[in-house]
């Protein structure tokens, strides 16, 4: 891994751990599952793995951030503050309005878990609750998350490379398509027991990447932000984060990975072909059809009235490591 010394230094990490080693990261991911499902519970008493340990024995779940993925010079950016990040959401199964997810998830079990990777591989596998934070090795990556409703954010996400998790399931000739599938379980979820609710989605919710999408290194499975594990909100205990796309593509409380040989289904092109699309890069040019996508309001410091509009980049500002993608294809018919 590279790391860079350089072009940190507009980036506000003062809430983000910045040293850390490995010790003994089993136990330590223990106490931070069982910390996380506990305190997540309460968003302002939610502890950091870090806390557990005191000052002088910094803890090492995850690797250093990884300056290779923040956002470079020309974009640095401020950090969106931890407490907008977990309070303005879409998590549809737990209500259509941005301030419902942080209330009706908090009761979320996430532990026990399983995540099934299945379909077109030589090696199918199952990771449990532990698994999703000791079978791989996580990092902190400060990526932008900018959604169609023309907002964004940029959040220190922790997690690990999904192409990581694709060369270890070893897929066979005929996988094409990754098919992500989030959890069904109308009991915990009242927008899946409630179709107003849950804005007249047929769940369980999918979504899809093409296998050299899944493989750019750009995507990562994320299981934590700001240092804690994910809150329920947010998609714990195990969501897909792929910057260079609208936030839909970053489906939450993945389920299932399935490999496979044709384009999958997902959710908001089954809801709504005409407005969001299987690719759905982020492309100012391409107005969705309800209104423009040429600028988002940026989710910092400021009040809900803060001025922070500012114009969007094509791919959300990783052009350069993702267009080479999608050459010689037309980006406005394949929105
Ligand atoms: N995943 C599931 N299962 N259900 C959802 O409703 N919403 C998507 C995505 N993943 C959603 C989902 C949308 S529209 C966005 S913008 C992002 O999650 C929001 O992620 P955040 O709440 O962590 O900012």
């Amino acid at each position: 891994m590279l790391i860079k010394s350089t072009n940190r230094s507009d980036s506000k990490e003062s809430d983000v751990t910045d040293e850390k080693i490995y010790l003994n990261r089993r136990e330590i991911v223990k106490n931070m599952g069982f910390l996380g499902a506990g305190t997540l519970l309460s968003t302002s008493a939610a502890a950091s793995v870090f806390d557990l340990f005191g000052d002088d024995t910094p803890p090492a779940l995850f690797k250093q951030t990884n300056l290779e993925f923040t956002p470079d010079k020309p974009f640095a950016e401020e950090l969106t503050p931890e407490e907008k990040t977990i309070t303005h959401n879409n998590f549809y199964e737990f209500g259509a309005q941005k301030h419902q997810p942080a209330e009706l998830a908090q009761g979320f079990k996430v532990d026990p878990w399983q995540l099934k990777i299945s379909g077109e591989v030589e090696k199918p596998f199952t990771l449990d609750y532990d698994d999703l934070y000791s079978s791989f090795d996580l990092e902190e990556r400060i990526y932008r998350l900018r959604c169609v409703e023309a907002w964004s954010m940029v959040v220190p996400w922790i997690g690990f490379s999904l192409a990581d998790l694709v060369k270890k399931a070893k897929p066979t000739s005929k996988a094409k398509y990754l098919a992500f599938e989030t959890l069904y379980d109308p009991k915990q979820m009242p927008g899946q027991r409630n179709r107003r609710l849950g804005g007249g989605i047929d769940y369980p919710y999918l979504e899809g990447l093409r296998m050299d999408e899944a493989m750019n290194p750009l995507a990562i499975m994320s299981v934590g932000l700001y240092g804690k594990t994910l809150p329920p909100q947010n998609g714990a205990p195990i969501r897909l984060v792929v910057p260079w796309k609208y936030g839909f593509k970053s489906i939450k409380s993945v389920v299932g990975i399935k490999f496979v040989e044709k384009q999958p289904p997902t959710t908001w092109n089954i809801l709504a072909a005409n407005e969001y699309g299987f690719y759905a890069n982020v492309n100012p040019d391409v107005d969705h059809p309800r209104w423009s996508q040429a600028s988002e309001r940026r989710i910092t410091t400021g009040g809900i009235f803060a001025q922070n509009r500012i114009a969007t980049l094509p791919f959300n500002g990783y052009g350069d490591q993702v267009a080479g993608l999608y050459k010689g294809m037309n980006l406005r018919k394949l929105y």
